[in-house]
């Protein structure tokens, strides 16, 4: 017999406990979540299969989520030791992202769902993002609204001002590549290997940041957009006749990789500042996404934040990057946010979507 669907509302003046799942892009992850920021378990499985092709290949991903989900499900519920009577609900990433991914991801998330009698929370990837730094005990303040979140990663960049749960403000975003995109793909022209932010900051350590002046994209214009692929352009230039990076002598390639750090971080800031500006009311400077390991990029938006007297709160980096805690964390937020206004939130008939602006997700809470 078909179970009957999640006809009683969560109790959400309980502490909640949820199973969450993400697969948006080539990170498989799962994880238990509390609503008083206890993680029970968290496993995630990076996809290695991408390598040899120097960037995710969105078919690749697909298969490989669903061949490592099952596992890290299983994995995730022995290392918290939790029976599945304790669990609240299931969450999992509906989008925005690579859509074979988050079909995997959600779909085996509603199966879940529907086996185990519990409702279902479809995820948006980006909402989760900005609601990380609130997750207690993550960061020394306890964040409160609003605050600008600064998301960065190889797929996403933009400035959103996160005014309560479900209301976000996208105060600007790329017109054309993400950070981490640049940084891959000048990592490439350098002959560094995929996933190359973190081999281009190791290798600007060793250069000079001022030894060529790139273009700063955008820099003193009015608004918070961001764009970057001038300035790739303008490294592919200085690298004619570099096309074999064996070639390449190193002290050149750390020079460039320096040049290119500040460029794109000045840029950044600048950005950054227009939007600190636009929002006099919010209370904090918050980053995330996998450009936000960058080292150099950290000490400036710390910079940022200070002139402003504004603090800086950067989650540790394993929730910064995907990861399912992050989702879970979301779905604690919605659920909670949910009987305040005495909605039922139950997303099992919503559909994956690769595209879902965040301006959408103050619908859920309306009668
Ligand atoms: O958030 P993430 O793990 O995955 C998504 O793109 O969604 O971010 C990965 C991106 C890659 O482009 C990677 O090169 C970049 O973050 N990244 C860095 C650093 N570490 C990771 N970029 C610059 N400096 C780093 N240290
Ligand atoms: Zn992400």
């Amino acid at each position: 017999m078909m179970p009957s669907i999640h006809q009683s509302k969560i109790k959400t003046n309980k502490n909640l406990t949820i199973l969450s799942i993400e697969s948006s892009c080539d990170d498989t992850a799962c994880a238990l979540v509390q609503s008083d920021g206890t993680v029970f378990a968290e496993q995630i499985y990076s996809q290695k299969e991408h390598i040899e092709f120097g960037g995710v290949v969105p078919e690749i991903a697909a298969r490989a989520h669903l061949s490592h989900l099952s596992t890290l499900v299983k994995k995730t519920i022995t290392q918290a030791q939790i029976n599945w009577s304790e669990i609240d609900a299931i969450a999992a990433t509906c989008g925005p992202g690579l859509i074979g991914g988050v079909i995997v991801g959600s779909s085996f998330a509603k199966g879940l769902a529907l086996a185990q009698n519990l409702p279902f929370i479809g995820i948006n990837h980006i909402e989760a993002h900005a609601l990380t730094v609130r997750i207690p005990n993550i960061s020394s303040v306890q964040v409160q609204f609003p605050y600008l979140l600064f998301l960065t990663s190889g797929g996403h960049c933009q400035c959103i001002h996160v005014t309560n749960i479900g209301e976000y403000q996208r105060l600007g975003g790329t017109i054309d590549d993400a950070a981490g995109e640049a940084f891959d793909k000048v990592a490439k022209m350098l002959g560094l290997s995929w996933p190359g932010g973190p081999a281009l900051e190791a290798l600007a350590k060793e250069g000079d940041e001022n030894a060529f002046s790139l273009p700063r994209p955008l820099y003193g214009r009015p608004g918070c957009d961001f764009s970057f692929s001038g300035l790739k352009t303008a490294v592919a230039n200085l690298l004619t006749g570099y096309e074999n990076t064996d070639t390449l002598p190193r002290q050149l390639a750390a020079d460039i990789a320096a040049s290119f750090q500040k460029a794109i971080t000045t840029a950044i800031i600048n950005r950054l500042e227009n939007a600190i500006k636009m929002v006099p009311d919010t209370t904090l400077l918050a980053t995330a996404g996998g450009v936000a390991a960058n080292q150099y990029l950290r000490k400036r938006l710390l910079a940022l934040a200070e002139q402003y007297k504004l603090p800086f709160i950067a989650p540790p980096m394993k929730y910064c990057t995907d990861n399912a805690v992050m989702i879970g964390w979301a779905a604690i937020e919605i659920l909670h946010q949910a009987s305040n206004t005495n909605k039922l939130i139950d997303d099992i008939s919503l559909l994956p979507r690769p595209r879902w602006p965040l301006s959408e997700m103050s619908e859920r809470f309306k009668h």
